[in-house]
């Protein structure tokens, strides 16, 4: 038995361990629990099966899911997957894509790992297919290759899938995201997502562009509302036929040669889908709880009922409770954490 004095020490230079790892996260250091395993109610349609011979194309997949996967946003990722089967009805029946770059051995082991049997593909999203078309950005993590793989979703899925729901890693559901999934999509909307009509559009795009009547014309005849392009219902067949991804593509590409907008992949999803999008309540996206992270000023919820919390902005969730600043808000996101404290009883972390 140890001597009390000792292991008094012993736990002291541990907590010396975790400081020093907590302040310079990598990727090797992190280690996320196991989450509980969630299972359908009656009434809903056989689990997905995990092999990947039957996974693809199941007719039994109610919901998939879509969502980019790297290391420096993995622990906002996993409490989103652990949040969307919680509140889920037919757990089992959720189909994950993930589209990921980097890191793929290890995102594929940590996912399993934590849960162990959730029906998921890490689709490899490779980089080139964007770099030479983005151009910088005010904030330059949102000129991260991986912001841009949503865009080519509808051709990285299979054919079969014809909708899938995509969702940033910076958010946790509270609700069953099968009714999100269902949202009427009618023609000729190919996509779905709150709008805000009470934003200032103008702001998004740059004078040179309204001054343009040959680029401006883009937005006549439509009431072109800002939404946020991090929740998002997307008809894939739709999206196919008229090659949206192409059309984003023009506007990138117009964006190397001339600055018609700042920030980097919204603008060209507004140029290409706002006014001819199919609203979404706005409870499915309660946006901005980042807040800002520069002046240290924390969001509230906004009024109204609330399924779906969204995090977007600079300050993130895991980040303010590992500096010892959470906001108050932030107390929502922390039980689905899924990360093991950084010292642990268990011995081996
Ligand atoms: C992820 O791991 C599984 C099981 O080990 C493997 O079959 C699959 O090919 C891996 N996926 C990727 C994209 O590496
Ligand atoms: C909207 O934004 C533009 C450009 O930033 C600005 O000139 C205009 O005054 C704003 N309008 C309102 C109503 O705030």
């Amino acid at each position: 038995m140890l001597d009390s004095k000792v292991s008094l020490f012993l736990v002291f230079l541990s907590a010396v361990a975790a400081a020093k790892v907590a302040a310079e996260p990598r990727y090797r250091d992190f280690r996320f629990r196991e989450a509980p395993q969630f299972y359908n109610s009656p009434g809903c349609p056989p689990p997905l099966s995990l092999s990947s011979a039957e996974i693809n194309c199941s007719p039994f997949a109610l919901v998939h899911v879509a969502m980019t996967l790297d290391v420096a946003y993995l622990r906002g990722s996993m409490a989103a997957i652990n949040s969307v089967l919680q509140h889920s009805s037919c757990p089992q029946s959720i189909h994950f894509h993930f589209l990921a770059s980097k890191s793929i051995p290890y995102l594929n082991s940590t996912i399993a790992s934590s849960f162990p049997s959730l029906p998921f593909l890490i689709h490899p999203f490779d980089p080139s297919l964007v770099s030479g078309l983005i151009s910088t950005s005010i904030r330059s993590a949102l000129d991260r290759p991986l912001n841009y793989a949503r865009t080519y979703l509808p051709h990285l899925l299979l054919p079969c899938i014809t909708r899938v729901v995509y969702l940033d890693s910076d958010l946790i559901l509270v609700d069953d995201i099968a009714i999100l999934a269902a949202t009427p999509i009618p023609p000729p909307s190919s996509l779905a997502a709150p709008e805000y009509c009470n934003a200032n559009f103008t702001a998004y795009f740059t004078p040179t562009f309204w001054a343009n009547p040959s680029l401006s014309t883009a937005f006549k005849g439509r009431r072109a509302c800002y939404f946020n392009t991090g929740v998002m219902v997307m008809d894939l067949k739709k999206w196919r036929e008229e090659d949206y991804t192409q059309k984003i593509e023009e506007w990138m590409e117009l964006q190397k040669r001339m600055r018609i907008y700042e920030l980097g992949s919204l603008p060209p999803f507004l140029l290409v889908f706002a006014g001819r999008i199919a609203a979404v309540d706005h409870r499915w996206n309660q946006h901005g709880l980042g807040g800002d992270n520069f002046r240290g000023l924390c969001r509230n919820l906004h009024p109204g009922p609330a399924s779906l919390l969204h995090w977007s902005g600079k300050g993130k969730p895991w980040a303010r409770i590992d500096a010892g600043r959470p906001c108050p808000i932030d107390a929502l996101w922390s039980p689905y954490d899924l990360l093991r404290p950084a010292f642990s009883i268990e011995g081996d972390s």
